[in-house]
C-alpha cells in the first residue's frame, strides 16, 4: 500500500514513524515533511495548502491512502477534493472540519446538542462585546472565531484587557479575518485534558487519554503556545471522566454533526476542562493534537494503518486499538522568542546522542538541514518523547535526552508531566 502523509510538523513525523512500521505499507511519502520524516519516507516539496499539487501527486502515483495532519488543508477541503477524484483520505470533510475552523459554530453546536461548555456570546460589534464583558466580569476569555494556530485565545485578567483584545481582533490587527468575529466566554478553572477519538461518523474508538501543556513557561505561566509538551495516560481522566466525556461530549457531538449534515469522519479532539468530577468542553479540533500525537502514537500497540483505512472507507467495522501499558512523555524544545517571533537557523547539537537512549524518539517539528547540519527552522523545533514504566520514569528518560540536545537560545518547560505525578 502506498501512503501519503500531509504535513511537516512533529505530529506528522510521529504519524510517519507509526505508519512506516505497518507491514501493509510498501511506500511512504510525506508532503512537505521535515528532516525527521526524510529518514522514514520520501519527502515531497509540496506545501500543505497546495491542494491541486497534492491531488495531482496522489492521483498520478496511485496513492492508496492519504493521511492529513494539520487543520489548514482540512479547512480548505482537501478531503472533499481527494474523494471527488476517487482517492481514499483520512480526515474530516470541509464541512465537518468547521467544528475547529469556527469557534462560534462549535459553541453553537455544543449549545444546541447539550454538550457542557462555558457560557458564551458571539460578537462582530465592539459595543455589544463590551457590554457583554461588563455584564460577565473578569477574568474572561476572548477567542478569535477562525483558525489562529492555537494562539487566538486571550485569557483576560481584567475587563479592560478583554476590551482591548476584542478591539485588536475585530480591527483585523491581531489575526486578520480569523478575528473578524469573536467568541467571548466564561473563564473556567480546573485541569485540562485532551480527549481524542477516531470515528467514521457512527462508530467511535477512543484513543488513550493525554494532557497538553499550552503555556510557554513552567507552572502554566505566560502566553499560550501550540503546546509545549504532553503525556499519556492522563490520570485526571479517570474511568468516570472517560465515561462522561464519551456520553456527554463525544457522542452528542458526533450525532449532532451528522444531524447538521456535516457527518464527522477522522480524529475528533475534545479539549476538556475537568473539575469536581465534571467535564466541560473548551474546544474541538478536527485532527490529532500536536504534541499529544507523539506520546499517543508511541504508546499505540496496534497497527494504525487498518484503522485509518477503515475510516477513509467509511466504516470502522470492528476495529479497536490496543495500547502499551507504558506511559509516554513528550517535551517540546522550542526556539528563543517562541510563541512570538523566534530565532532560526541555529545549529542543533546532540541529536545522535539523544537518539541512542533506549525508549526515546526525537520527533522533528521545525528543523531544516543546512550545509549538512540540522538547524532550527520553526518555533517548536523538536518533540523529545520517551516511554517509561511510569510517568515518572518517562519524564526522567525524556529529560535525560533533552539534556543531550542544545542550540543557541533553546527553551523548554522543565515540568512536563508533573501534574500526573500528584495523582498517581
Ligand atoms: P482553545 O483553543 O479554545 O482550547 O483555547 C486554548 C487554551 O486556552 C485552552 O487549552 C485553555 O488553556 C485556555 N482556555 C480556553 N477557553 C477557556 C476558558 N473558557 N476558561 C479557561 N481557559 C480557557
Ligand atoms: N496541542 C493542542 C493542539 O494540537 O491543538
Amino acid at each position: 500500500m502506498k501512503v501519503l502523509v500531509v504535513g511537516g510538523g512533529g505530529r506528522e513525523h510521529a504519524l510517519t514513524w507509526k505508519i512506516a512500521q505497518s507491514p501493509l505499507v510498501t511506500k511512504l511519502y510525506c508532503a512537505p515533511g521535515n528532516p525527521g520524516t526524510a529518514a522514514l519516507a520520501e519527502n515531497l516539496p509540496i506545501a500543505v495548502d497546495q491542494l491541486d499539487k497534492l491531488l495531482a501527486f496522489a492521483f498520478e502515483n496511485r496513492i492508496d491512502l492519504t493521511v492529513v495532519g494539520p487543520e489548514q488543508p482540512l479547512s480548505l477541503g482537501i478531503v472533499d477534493l481527494f474523494e471527488s477524484h476517487g482517492l481514499k483520505v483520512f480526515g474530516p470533510s470541509q464541512k465537518a472540519a468547521f467544528i475547529e475552523g469556527s469557534k462560534a459554530f462549535s459553541k453553537d453546536l455544543m449549545q444546541k446538542y447539550g454538550v457542557p461548555t462555558a457560557a458564551y456570546g458571539v460578537f462582530t460589534d465592539q459595543a455589544e462585546a463590551e457590554a457583554f464583558i461588563k455584564r460577565t466580569g473578569a477574568p474572561i476569555v476572548v477567542k478569535a472565531d477562525g483558525l489562529a494556530a492555537g494562539k487566538g485565545v486571550i485569557i483576560a485578567r481584567t475587563c479592560e484587557e478583554a476590551v482591548d483584545a476584542v478591539r485588536e481582533m475585530l480591527s483585523g490587527n491581531a489575526f486578520g479575518s480569523a478575528g473578524s468575529r469573536v467568541v467571548i466566554e466564561e473563564f473556567l478553572t480546573g485541569e485540562e485534558a485532551s480527549f481524542l477519538v477516531i470515528t467514521d461518523g457512527t462508530k467511535i474508538v477512543p484513543l488513550a487519554s493525554a494532557q497538553d501543556h499550552k503555556a510557554i513557561f513552567d507552572g502554566d505561566q505566560g502566553p499560550n503556545t501550540g503546546g509545549m509538551g504532553a503525556y499519556s495516560p492522563a490520570p485526571v481522566v479517570t474511568r468516570d471522566i472517560h465515561e462522561k466525556a464519551m456520553q456527554q461530549v463525544i457522542l452528542p457531538t458526533v450525532k449532532g454533526m451528522a444531524a447538521e449534515g456535516r457527518p464527522y469522519r477522522g480524529v475528533l479532539y475534545a479539549g476538556l476542562m475537568v473539575k469536581d468530577g465534571q467535564v466541560k468542553t473548551l474546544e474541538f479540533n478536527a485532527r490529532f493534537g500536536d504534541p499529544e500525537c507523539q506520546p499517543l502514537l508511541m504508546r499505540m500497540k496496534s497497527d494504525i494503518v487498518p484503522v485509518l483505512m477503515a475510516v477513509a472507507e467509511g466504516d470502522l467495522g470492528s476495529h479497536s486499538i490496543e495500547w502499551h501499558d507504558k506511559a509516554a512523555v513528550c517535551v517540546v524544545m522550542a526556539a528563543e522568542g517562541y510563541p512570538g517571533d523566534y530565532r532560526r537557523a541555529d545549529v542543533i547539537n546532540g541529536l545522535a546522542e539523544a537518539a541512542r537512549i533506549d525508549d526515546v524518539y526525537v520527533f522533528h517539528a521545525g528543523t531544516a538541514v543546512k550545509e549538512g547540519r540540522c538547524v532550527t527552522n520553526g518555533g517548536r523545533v523538536l518533540g523529545v518523547t520517551a516511554l517509561g514504566d511510569s510517568v515518572q520514569q518517562a519524564i526522567s528518560t525524556a529529560y535525560g535526552a533533552v539534556d543531550c540536545i542544545s542550540w543557541n537560545g533553546v527553551q523548554f518547560r522543565s515540568d512536563i508531566g508533573r501534574k500526573a505525578l500528584g495523582r498517581t
